[in-house]
């Protein structure tokens, strides 16, 4: 599939966001936080936004969804119109289940971890998911500085999904710029996800365009 550049909303204007939406023409996925200010201390989202976004883009949607007991919460999102939604393995009590029944409702299935929870444990869940997202902040809030301590565990995420030969999708978020693209692509990233960084530029569809190309030349 190759470098895939997901633009987060979360630091666009929320009073304007089917415009903002309209800013990022170069995106391959919209990325949407969902919070719940339980799992994270901040509250953004919910289903009937990511429906009416579903309604305002031909870009597909990329739900992240940051909130406790994701089991019961996140099949709604996939009926609201995400083509792709992320639960967090800490408040998930069966992954599994739960990625296979994303799938079945018809959208890619994702885990993220938080930057302290370790990958080892989860290697043979690999082949059960499309994507899983590795987060570089904890999670919560946008602008914040990227963690390089997360760097072995996406080289080590990578070489996990070659021994097994899986297609799974490897994203980063959080704190994913001009400054830190190229270590995430060399360690092995191929989804990248920036919200500040894209919605503080003068023209962020610009910056979505040098992003890609940058996290493309570190991969090659
Ligand atoms: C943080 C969110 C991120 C956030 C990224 O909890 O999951 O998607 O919007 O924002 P930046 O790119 O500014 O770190
Ligand atoms: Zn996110």
């Amino acid at each position: 599939m190759g470098i895939q550049i997901t633009p987060s909303i979360l630091n666009a204007d929320f009073s304007r966001l089917g415009e903002e939406v309209g800013r990022i023409g170069s995106a391959d996925w919209v990325h949407v936080d969902v919070m719940d200010n339980h799992f994270v201390p901040n509250l953004t989202f919910g289903p009937t936004m990511v429906e009416a976004l579903s309604r305002a883009t031909d870009i597909p949607l990329d739900a992240h969804l940051m909130i406790e007991d994701c089991d019961t919460h996140a099949p709604a999102y996939v009926e609201a119109g995400a083509s792709s939604v992320t639960f967090h393995v800490e408040s998930t009590k069966a992954p599994i289940r739960l990625a296979r029944e994303i799938r079945a409702k018809g959208a890619r299935a994702s885990m993220a971890l938080k930057p302290a929870t370790p990958i080892e444990p989860y290697e043979a869940l690999l082949p059960e998911l499309d994507m899983l997202l590795l987060m570089t902040v904890e999670p919560g809030f946008g602008g914040q500085k990227f963690l390089d301590l997360c760097l072995p565990k996406i080289r080590t995420a990578r070489a996990m999904m070659r021994k097994h030969g899986v297609e799974t999708w490897l994203q980063v978020d959080g704190g994913v710029s001009l400054e830190t693209i190229e270590r995430c692509a060399e360690a092995g990233a191929d989804v990248f996800v920036a919200g500040s960084a894209v919605y503080s530029a003068d023209d962020p569809d610009a910056m979505v365009r040098e992003l890609k190309a940058s996290a493309e030349a570190a991969a090659s």
